[in-house]
């Protein structure tokens, strides 16, 4: 090993064990520490209305308060399921570095620590989608077909780039959910728990992704791209599925084409999309053949 490979490993192990410190010093039991029992409260909303998808438009205008706050519970849940999908796909990816890396590295004991916190956090969405009292909204087939061949496929940039893609766009609505006493106090608490050790999941992965960035062979640059670029449009057009609509009695198709034109909709996912599209382009991970991704995705300006 070269002294910068050796420098490089060095400062690998120590993130890691920082992370591993924090984990065993802050940690949560969803379990235990969300009062599941707890019902919901009247007037308190399940997510707030600016970020649904239709708030704005003439659909939305049409609806009454109650409608509003139904069509939020049930994107609340179906955000939740999506969540669910992402972090099975993490867990596949956290279990490949384990199962390839060294065990006797804090690296791959990181890896162990995430796996198991990303799995506490999949109970929690299935308890938090159960607490809202709606149905489980399904990632469609293909979307499913897209995290098999992604577990299978990514590695380098591409795969810790597609795991901050799917953790850093949520944290940011957390966050905002987090700090708004308008929101049910069970969706604060679990966006509280999610945020605290996400910060430590989104710090390795950032770290990682900068390392396999500056090794990536030029000529494999535009397949990172392009699988990255997918995942960016995949992860904006999925988090909220069609059949939500049908709660309030509204088209699924006919709702979501008003979603799709819908310019407030737009601006909540370049809200979600502001911090990690800056840190990926920053990484040179967009860019040709994947930009028009990111523009139809609406995560970048
Ligand atoms: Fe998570
Ligand atoms: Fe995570």
């Amino acid at each position: 090993m070269t002294t910068s490979e050796l420098a490089a490993r060095a400062g690998q192990e120590r993130l890691a064990d920082r992370l591993l410190r924090s984990t065993a010093a802050r940690s949560y039991d969803p379990e235990l520490d969300v009062d599941w029992s707890a019902a919901p409260q009247e007037g308190k909303l399940f997510l707030p209305e600016h970020r649904s998808t239709l708030y704005g438009t003439g659909m939305w205008e049409r609806l009454t308060p109650d409608q509003r706050r139904e069509l939020g519970r049930h994107e609340a849940a179906s955000v939740a399921g999506f969540g669910i999908w992402l972090e099975c796909i993490l867990m596949r990816l956290l279990t490949k570095l384990a199962y390839e890396g060294d065990p006797a590295t804090r690296h791959v004991q990181y890896a162990l620590a995430e796996l198991a916190e990303e799995c506490r956090h999949s109970t929690m969405f299935a308890r938090l989608i159960e607490w809202l009292g709606v149905p489980y909204y399904r990632p469609s087939r293909r979307v499913h077909a897209l995290g098999r061949l992604l577990t299978a496929t990514a590695h380098g940039p591409a795969m810790w780039g597609a795991i901050l893609i799917g953790e850093e766009i949520t944290d940011r609505y957390q966050r905002e959910m987090a700090a708004d006493d308008s929101i049910q106090p069970i969706v604060q608490m679990v966006n509280r728990i999610h945020i605290l050790e996400e910060a430590r999941h989104i710090g390795f992965a950032r770290a990682e992704l900068a390392r396999s960035a500056a090794r990536l062979p030029r000529a494999e640059l535009p397949v990172q791209r392009l699988m990255l670029g997918r995942v960016a449009f995949t992860v904006a057009r999925n988090l909220v599925n069609p059949e939500v609509y049908r709660s309030v009695g509204l088209d699924p198709a006919e709702a979501r084409r008003v979603a799709l034109a819908n310019p407030a909709h737009h601006e909540t996912l370049r809200y979600g999309g502001e911090k990690i599209a800056a840190f990926l382009r920053e990484a040179g991970m967009i860019g040709p053949p994947a930009t028009h991704l990111w523009r139809r995705s609406h995560l970048t300006a």
